[in-house]
């Protein structure tokens, strides 16, 4: 299976951000650790910073891949330009977010990506990655 996760903005700082809601690890670190446990699988990270280039990420990969683990972060709260790519595009979308964003401030409890999205993680830290990849495994079998 093909599958990739795409990171959004502020998470290239996993490990040295707010570590006390993130964590410690960086995401470099637990991604090395998803390529070992899915070596039989093609597995590909990509982060940015900049809502279009997630947007022509979604494009480009979106028709191709088996699935997209997505978590938008900030942009999860703003963004009907992701929402539109992902509607869009034919690939499976699992919407992660590391944190519970319904236990912290009322901006992060709408999110445009969930109405479009397969189905969200939400809350189970850096684990919330690997469930998705589990469920897109799982799912492409059935
Ligand atoms: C996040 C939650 C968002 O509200 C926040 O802007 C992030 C990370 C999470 O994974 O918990 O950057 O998506």
């Amino acid at each position: 299976m093909n599958i990739i996760i795409i990171n959004g903005p502020n998470l290239n700082l996993l490990g040295k951000r707010e570590p006390e809601i993130y964590g410690k690890l960086s995401f470099k670190e637990y991604y090395q650790e998803l390529t070992e446990i899915y070596s039989d699988h093609t597995l590909t990270y990509f982060q940015s910073n900049s809502e279009g280039e997630l947007v022509s990420k979604i494009q480009e990969v979106g028709f191709t891949a088996d699935g997209i683990v997505l978590n938008a972060a900030a942009y999860t709260h703003t963004s009907v330009a992701i929402a539109d790519a992902i509607a869009a595009v034919t690939a499976p979308v699992i919407e992660v977010h590391i944190s519970n964003v319904h236990v912290r401030e009322a901006f992060r409890h709408h999110s445009y990506v969930s109405a479009v999205a397969q189905g969200i993680i939400i809350g189970l830290g850096l684990s919330g990655y690997k469930l998705a990849i589990d469920f897109l495994l799982e799912s492409s079998q059935t």
